[in-house]
């Protein structure tokens, strides 16, 4: 699985650049689907049929990772750049992007006045090698994301975008196990989640599923200083019950804790402070669904070492495929 793991947390796709991503993980899952489509947004929509005595459900992983666009020229060709999604400034510095076409940049700030501040997003620049704006490869509009090398230590796993490329993994590999399921299971894998969750609402709008499952990564509170929360990494897969944009159908909350327990599945449950996922989008989609979300444990969320545990990884493939191979009382 590491392999695969790999593949798509190296990839490039900033939200609202995904093509390559879907490029990637569609020959992925092709042979274990009974229909796939793209949408107009660019969601990547892929259905398992059920035997006919189950409920319509969806579940979303999204595609695309945080990244920066550039927004201004400098005459001497360096790039001033705004954010896509959740960029911290103090993850920058010293820092590489790629653009579409592959080419690198690195990540420098203006001359800084005290070392102690981070500083604000407009005090960066990219450097790309260029000496001019005219001689610039590259132009306004243009979007890259970050470049930092897949590292496997032990069952620690490192990479940037594990947010949310890791979803995808634990959908792909959850595909490759289910044989048989009563459900008809839509698997999206979503676009522009993290400038607002905006592909997932699109298909859940389009698809109106019963019942909703988000993948997606969810913070710790196992880190020095952290603000206090009950998530370990290695600890299991963790079912959520609340975050800042959503509280979890409680009925499918205890299905999930139900299913984990009979099949012998570690988990946690979890209390998220800051940040949502599709699942939110997807619970007040049309008339509202029953909607909830596994969440893989996830140290340094919107970093470019974003740290997942192999063990969650497999418990969360493990407990959607309980999910999704069994009835759905809720
Ligand atoms: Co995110
Ligand atoms: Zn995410």
């Amino acid at each position: 699985m590491n392999e695969l793991i790999k593949k798509l947390v190296e990839a490039y796709g900033p939200s609202g650049f995904e093509d390559g991503m879907r490029d990637l993980i569609r020959p992925e899952i092709e042979k274990y689907v009974d229909e796939i489509s793209v949408d107009a947004m660019g969601n990547l929509i892929a259905l398992k049929k059920g035997d006919g005595s189950g409920l319509k459900v969806m579940i979303a992983a999204h595609m695309d990772e945080i990244g920066v666009m550039v927004s201004h020229i400098t005459k001497e060709g360096f790039l001033r750049f705004t954010n896509i999604g959740g960029v911290y400034p103090h993850t920058l510095m010293g820092g590489r992007v790629q653009f579409a076409n592959g080419l690198i940049g690195v990540v420098h700030c203006d001359r800084l006045e005290d070392r102690g501040k981070v500083h604000p997003l407009e005090k960066y620049f990219i450097d790309v090698g260029a000496t001019s704006r005219e001689d610039c490869p590259v132009s306004v509009g243009d979007a890259a994301g970050f470049v930092r090398p897949f590292l496997a230590q032990g069952s620690r796993l490192t990479a940037k975008s594990m947010d949310d490329r890791i979803g995808c993994v634990v959908a792909i590999e959850a595909l490759k196990k289910l044989k048989k399921t009563p459900h008809d299971v839509y698997f999206v894998f979503s676009v522009q989640e993290e400038v607002g969750t905006r592909g997932a609402q699109a298909s859940a709008n389009g698809l109106s599923p019963d019942v909703g499952i988000a993948l997606d990564v969810t913070g710790v509170g196992d880190v020095p200083e952290a603000r206090p929360m009950d998530i370990s990494l290695g600890k299991g897969a963790a079912i959520k019950v609340k975050d800042t944009g959503m509280i979890a159908h409680v009925g499918l909350v205890r299905l999930m804790k139900k299913r984990a327990e009979e099949a012998g599945i570690p988990y946690q449950l979890e209390v998220l402070e800051g940040g949502s996922t599709d699942a939110r989008s997807i619970q007040i989609a049309n008339a509202g669904s029953a909607a909830g979300c596994i969440s893989i444990p996830c140290r340094y969320v919107h970093s470019p070492s974003e740290m997942v545990d192999a063990g969650d990884v497999e418990a969360s493939i493990n407990l959607l495929v309980e999910i999704l191979a069994n009835p759905i009382e809720l």
